[in-house]
């Protein structure tokens, strides 16, 4: 059988496109929703093969921004739609992919690429280590009612339009100060903040321009005289500790509501210590962002690094050989003399680029990649030099779905 062609997507084609991918998640968008995509991903960036039988593949790449330690913020090519025919599995359809994407990237000046993985073994192959891990919440509402120090009446409905003018701003603000968050251009803000699917609109509130909370609910059937509504918070973040109090206490002031759900929370969230009883805040871990380095030592160098040191980095890779070898890495607080070079010394740590991702943003520690045998050192107290190293104020957090 002949191995099918890859080509880029045409606007023309763009609803037919997304029904296909969108089929093979179990999902059947309206056409208003496929072509809202098509304002945050562009067809050029968005790959698929066809045979006799139509579309047999998908994938693609928005072109967002990730946030490092520090505050800067790295191109990254954030892929998504990924999808093979169920007939067409298994023939190399997505390995071809991968590296047209990579490719892709590395012309338009990413640094980086991340996921989410609807599968998490498919992507170490191809060196995506899970980098940014989340926990899902949930709590009843009256339990989230005892939420110290928050003050519902500081916070005011607005327009979707009013979310969407403030949201990046808070978004940015945050991502100066944590790794992993996305910087999204006003179109994608937009899809991002649309409930197309839903019955009923989503609610969208804020803190003064301190933060910006969005839910929607479900259910609301009357049992025994009582509703049992669900919300779920969809975004919830702030500038501040107290604005994000005020947040969770409007949330809690819903009314009709019984229980109250947050799918894509960072894993410092201080939520628990806030309500009366913690353990009535039932979390669990959330799929993680996984991210590639494509260009390693740019995505080394543009972090900050709070300690100075000096360590030799034997990294494989084998989709993306350019970064595999040794490296000294030569980190301090003083970011203009951080330099990522080729060398011959022997190694300090050996280490795949998968799970060096995983340590980048601070999110993962290395003595748990130590652990799991995924992380070499010679001698046992680099691991302690490599915490010190790659240690974050505060963790990376992604509360974006793409
Ligand atoms: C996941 C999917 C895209 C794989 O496509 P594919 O064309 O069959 O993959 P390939 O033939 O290129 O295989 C590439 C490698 O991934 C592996 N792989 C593929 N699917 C896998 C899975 N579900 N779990 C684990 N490994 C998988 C293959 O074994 C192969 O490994 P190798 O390189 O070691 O030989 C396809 O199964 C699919 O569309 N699934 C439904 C949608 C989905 O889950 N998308 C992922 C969204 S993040």
């Amino acid at each position: 059988m002949a191995t099918p062609e890859l080509r880029r997507v045409t606007d023309d084609e763009w609803v037919d496109y997304c029904r296909f991918w969108s089929g093979l998640f179990h999902e059947d968008p309206q056409d208003d929703e496929a072509r809202s995509w098509r304002a945050s991903l562009p067809p050029e960036r968005c790959l698929t093969a066809t045979d006799d039988v139509g579309y047999i593949a998908s994938s693609g790449a928005l072109p967002y921004g990730l946030t490092v330690p520090g505050g800067a913020t790295l191109g990254c090519a954030a892929v998504t739609i990924v999808t093979v025919r169920a007939d067409h599995r298994r023939r190399g359809l997505l390995r071809m992919m991968m590296r047209r994407l990579h490719d892709d990237a590395r012309a338009n000046g990413e640094p980086v690429a991340a996921l989410y993985a609807s599968e998490s073994p498919i992507y170490g192959r191809f060196g995506y280590g899970a980098a940014v891990p989340m926990q899902q919440v949930r709590i009843r509402r009256s339990h989230l009612a005892t939420i110290a120090d928050g003050d519902a009446t500081n916070v005011s409905l607005v327009t979707r339009e009013a979310f969407v003018d403030l949201a990046p701003r808070i978004s940015e603000a945050i991502g100066r100060r944590r790794g992993g968050m996305l910087v999204m251009g006003p179109e994608a803000w937009d899809t991002h903040s649309r409930n197309f699917r839903g019955k009923r609109p989503d609610r969208y509130a804020v803190v003064g321009d301190r933060g910006v909370v969005r839910y929607r609910t479900s259910g609301g059937e009357w049992v025994d005289r009582v509703p049992d509504a669900e919300l779920e918070v969809m975004d919830l973040f702030a500038v501040d500790a107290e604005a994000a109090a005020d947040l969770w206490a409007h949330v809690a002031a819903v009314d009709l509501v019984t229980e109250v759900s947050a799918k894509r929370r960072p894993v410092d969230d201080p939520l628990r210590w806030r309500v009366a009883d913690e353990a009535r805040v039932r979390d669990r871990s959330r799929m993680p962002l996984f991210v590639r380095l494509l260009d390693m030592p740019t995505a080394l160098v543009a972090r900050a690094w709070e300690v100075a040191d000096r360590l030799v980095l034997d990294v494989t890779d084998a989709f993306e050989p350019a970064n595999a070898g040794r490296w000294m890495l030569e980190a301090g607080p003083d970011g203009s003399t951080c330099t990522c070079t080729r060398t011959e010394d022997e190694p300090d740590v050996v280490l795949d680029v998968a799970d060096l991702a995983s340590l980048w943003l601070g999110g993962v520690a290395p003595a748990t990649l130590a652990g799991a045998g995924r992380l070499f050192v010679r001698d046992p107290a680099t691991i302690g030099r490599l915490r010190r190293l790659f240690a974050v104020d505060l963790p990376p957090w992604t509360p974006f779905d793409f």
